[in-house]
């Protein structure tokens, strides 16, 4: 039996979002990295690179603490929702619900996948800004809790619904709140395509109130992704409670206020984001003692973080091939992947942490810049990155690669995505078989006159 030590000296256990790496990485004594039991370059090997590794006891952990936190702090009752907007799969969606998670989904598809994943309709609640007459339909068909955003959520749905099965619907509401994250990644100022505008939510609600075919029980509203600080979590409890102050005395028996999602996580060592415990802590206590305020009985509290639940758990392995040496200036080592498997650096210009994965804790280090394989100068995953001494064959890994990284993947210059597997204990399953370049021909359709008759 190897000894293994952890891999990072301070470790959060319950809080896999304060660590880089998976809850289960360690380090053997002949000083390699092993992720659910599993050394990374054996499974690079056998499942071949880039590949994406989720840590499963990662992702659990990060769900218990959530569902234990809730029941702790919160005193009425509660229902977290996984924001599958940052890793959608049938195997998380699986494990999530078998947890007492609900969902968050913003598309047919992610819909799809969460209903085929076990995720029941009334534990699914369906976002998005401009849905399709088809996606609504679905959503209704299925029992999903429809979030209506604009007019002309309400407009459409008008025509799908029956009066005799009422749709369940929440309203989603821009509340006004400035945060510090990425200027994309803000949802929740005045100025966002997202929900309605609060000074029109009086005069909706009073409209809800005359259709039979609707039944509002819930308020939602979300500030943004990758966040640090408490305190706009705080301040949107008193605008959410104000909210649902108002939509009572319009005669809307609201039973759910949903939060959204937002809680940021440690991408590289100088992030220090609060735990999920902190973090729940602080929300129940903000909407608890904004409803005491305005005497408004307890609403079941929803919350939907994405980030903080599978970032950590998953890492990207790449293999590294060409190395580029401008004297003076920079050492570009290039990997097998790049910006079609994660667009966050070249998108956000977002920051992670990486290691060799067979020398982890090497300490001959140089300074490199760990290019991807895209025809784009931009295609830069690590910038000026001190990594010990390696070689072309050498595996790399790039932590926090388990939100937003699949989920944003593309084909660009037609590279066929990565396979996941997810690690748990000595297991290893594919959860997603590596794209192969015949598939992504699979949807081409070459009409007749452009065949080649030579
Ligand atoms: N709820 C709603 C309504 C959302 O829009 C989002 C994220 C979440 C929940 C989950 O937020 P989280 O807990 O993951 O922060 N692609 C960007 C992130 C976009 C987030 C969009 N909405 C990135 O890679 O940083």
């Amino acid at each position: 039996m190897p000894l293994f030590r952890s891999y990072e000296s301070h470790r959060d256990m319950n809080s896999p979002n304060r660590n880089i790496s998976p809850i289960s990485s360690a380090i053997n004594e002949s000083g390699k990295l092993f992720v659910g039991g599993f050394q990374l370059s054996e499974l690079a090997k056998k499942y071949g690179t880039p590949l994406y590794v989720l840590d499963e006891l990662s992702i659990r952990i990060g769900c218990r603490t959530y569902i234990n936190a809730l029941k702790k702090y919160y005193p009425g009752k509660s229902l977290p929702l996984y924001a599958s907007k940052a890793n959608s799969s049938l195997t998380i969606c699986a494990l999530i619900a078998s947890e007492g998670f609900g969902l968050d989904a913003v598309s047919e598809g992610e819909l799809l996948t969460a209903l085929r994943g076990g995720v029941k309709g009334e534990k699914i609640v369906f976002h998005g800004n401009n849905k399709s007459d088809s996606e609504l339909s679905f959503a209704y068909q299925n029992n999903v809790i429809i979030v209506l955003d604009n007019h002309h959520d309400i407009e459409r749905l008008k025509r799908i619904v029956s009066d005799s099965t009422p749709v369940k619907v929440m309203l989603r509401f821009t509340p006004g709140i400035e945060c510090h994250t990425h200027e994309y990644i803000r949802t929740g100022h005045l100025d966002s395509k997202f929900g309605f505008d609060p000074d029109e939510v009086e005069d909706v609600l009073k409209e809800l109130k005359s259709y039979k075919w609707i039944n509002l029980t819930g308020l939602h509203a979300h500030i943004g992704s990758q966040i640090f600080e408490t305190q706009p979590h705080i301040d949107l409890a008193g605008v959410m409670a104000d909210t649902l102050k108002m939509a009572r005395e319009v005669g809307h028996p609201i039973t759910d206020l949903n939060i959204g999602g937002g809680l940021g996580i440690k991408y590289v060592p100088e992030d220090n984001p609060p735990s999920i415990e902190q973090w729940i802590q602080c929300v129940s206590f903000a909407v608890v003692e904004a409803c005491k305020a305005r005497n408004l009985d307890l609403p079941r509290l929803m919350c939907e973080p994405g980030r903080s639940l599978v970032a950590n758990s998953g890492l990207t392995i790449y293999q590294i091939g060409a190395k580029k040496v401008v004297p003076g200036i920079r050492t570009y080592l290039s990997v097998d992947g790049g910006m079609s498997d994660n667009p966050r650096p070249i998108t956000y210009e977002s920051l992670y942490s990486a290691c060799l994965v067979d020398k982890p804790l090497n300490k001959d280090l140089e300074k490199v810049t760990i290019a991807g394989k895209h025809c784009e100068s931009g295609d830069v995953l690590l910038k000026d990155y001190f990594l010990p001494y390696c070689e072309s064959g050498d595996f790399l890994a790039v932590f926090g690669t388990g939100a937003y990284n699949y989920s944003m993947s593309s084909n660009y210059n037609r590279i066929p995505r990565p396979a996941t597997v997810i690690v748990s204990d000595g297991l290893v399953e594919l959860t997603q078989r590596r794209e192969l370049p015949e598939d992504l021909l699979q949807l081409d359709v070459l009409p007749d006159r452009f065949i080649s008759k030579n």
